[in-house]
């Protein structure tokens, strides 16, 4: 077999056979196929898609490009989530703790940025000396000793997910189902969990931007997991604005501490009651939703979510002290504030051209396996549908140095909307990033938000015993 009759295999839209995906996911992880040929495979994956045996087959060549753990001697049943990408998702790092903490034993291989989406190891490693790189004797350990354990891809763990995720994220290969699904289902396989919730974004700040495509990615990846016995929900959430408030590494860590200690915004926390509730109905710990959220609660309000953020923190050698003082995270030296231009309610927040403002300045990546700075970001102010008096900040950008401040020109943006003739419309002006609606209300008028929260839409679960997940919530 030849890497390069594959390629022109799946370029000219013939379904590949099994023998051939391994062939080439195992010529890639070993190095005889070169990210040149990977790349151009995976952009004729994006063009002609894979059939569904082809993603199955995908999938479990790069779960088995690695060891598949069996954790089962720690646990009976072990809980793990995955989002497919968005903006401002710091969900794991609250759930991972508030999980474990309900008795239920999470054990999670995660990813770095991609593309515009932040990722769950980047934010951690802002924690001084926290490591994502666990080889597997220490991953097992963690999780024996505090229940809870977060790791990305290593040598033995999912590599051909590693490599192939840091290619596709700077070649525009990123956005694909077949692709996506198999990265994050060969994650999930590999990692050893048996009850697995798939949060799958849809919006502009997620790479599946309608709710059609949200729901064939969930499909697809439930399927999977059912196919290999693993117990697994999908519940499909919005992403057309970011999700709580900070945008960035260290000030989304900060962010999901205060949400730890009680406080934190609305949206986050009410997203991870939800993702956490799901986790631990799936692992059997509880029957109904309200008790879940309860139970969920009950670990918040008591503190014994926070101590075991501390207790996996310190397990894989971060250092607790910022827990207690998240000044001691790295801070960005210039800060500046983005005043409203206009008063009027916030219409829409494009969470992707945040996102992207955030990799521009220095907090993702533009080049594989570039280093990042975990200082940067952007932190929102009012989100859809407050009302926001001119000159009200909008939003803060925290920035390295002046060079990387210009970039986020893009979050700061211009002064007039233009319609589509180019001309200046009269009634509306916007931040490309962040538009406020100014078809206004009177600033005395009650807040009437224009646009509803919509955070979840569709729930889908593989078995039977957990349709009571399976709900419409479309407003
Ligand atoms: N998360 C992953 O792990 N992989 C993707 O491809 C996208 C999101």
């Amino acid at each position: 077999m030849h890497a390069v009759d594959i390629i022109t295999k799946k370029r000219d839209g013939s379904p590949l056979t099994s023998e051939e995906i391994e062939f080439f996911i195992r010529g890639y992880t070993h190095g005889s196929i070169p990210d040149y040929q990977a790349a151009a495979w995976c952009m004729a994956v994006y063009f002609q898609g894979m059939t569904e045996p082809e993603t199955v087959a995908l999938t479990l060549a790069m779960a088995h490009s690695g060891e598949v753990l069996d954790l089962h001697d720690i646990a009976p049943r072990i809980a793990d989530k995955h989002s497919s990408g968005g903006v401002g998702d710091k969900t794991t790092l609250v759930i991972a703790p508030l999980v474990a903490a309900c008795g239920v034993p999470v054990a999670k291989m995660s990813g770095r940025a991609l593309g515009f989406s932040g990722g769950t190891l980047d934010k951690l490693e802002s924690i001084p000396g926290f490591r994502a790189d666990l080889s597997v004797d220490e991953f097992r350990k963690a999780l024996a000793d505090c229940g809870v354990v977060v790791s990305g891809q290593t040598a033995n763990l999912a590599p051909a997910d590693g490599k192939l995720y840091a290619l596709r994220d700077v070649t525009g290969t990123v956005a694909s189902v077949p692709l996506i699904a198999s990265s994050i289902m060969s994650k999930k396989i590999a990692g050893g969990a048996d009850a697995i919730v798939l949060d799958v974004k849809v919006g502009h700040g997620a790479f599946m931007e309608t709710e059609a495509q949200a729901a064939n990615l969930a499909r697809t990846m439930t399927s999977i997991g059912r196919g290999v016995g693993r117990h697994v929900a999908a519940v499909i959430s919005d992403m057309s604005q970011p999700l709580g408030q900070a945008v960035g590494n260290a000030v989304e860590v900060r962010e999901a501490i205060e949400t730890l200690r009680g406080g934190g915004p609305a949206d986050f926390l009410e997203h991870c009651l939800v993702i956490a509730g799901c986790m631990i109905m799936l692992a059997g710990k509880s029957q109904s939703e309200q008790r879940a959220a309860q139970l969920l609660r009950e670990k918040l309000a008591s503190g014994a979510a926070l101590a075991k953020f501390r207790d996996w923190i310190a397990a894989q050698g971060g250092d607790t002290a910022v827990i207690d003082n998240p000044d001691l995270l790295p801070k960005a030296p210039l800060i500046e504030t983005v005043p409203s231009p206009q008063t009027g309610f916030v219409a829409a927040i494009n969470a992707r051209a945040f996102g992207y403002a955030v990799v521009s300045l220095g907090g993702g990546r533009e080049k594989k396996g570039a280093p990042i700075d975990h200082r940067v970001g952007i932190v929102l102010g009012p989100k859809v549908g407050a009302w926001v008096e001119k000159g009200q900040p909008l939003f803060t950008i925290h920035a390295g140095d002046d060079s990387r401040l210009n970039p986020c020109d893009i979050a700061r943006g211009l002064p007039l909307e233009r319609t589509a003739r180019g001309r200046a419309s009269s009634g509306s002006r916007h931040h490309p990033g962040f538009r406020t609606n100014l078809n206004t209300l009177p600033p005395h008028t009650p807040h009437v938000p224009r646009m509803a929260w919509r955070p979840f839409s569709v729930t889908i679960c593989s078995r039977p015993s957990t349709e009571r997940c399976s709900r419409q919530r479309m407003q």
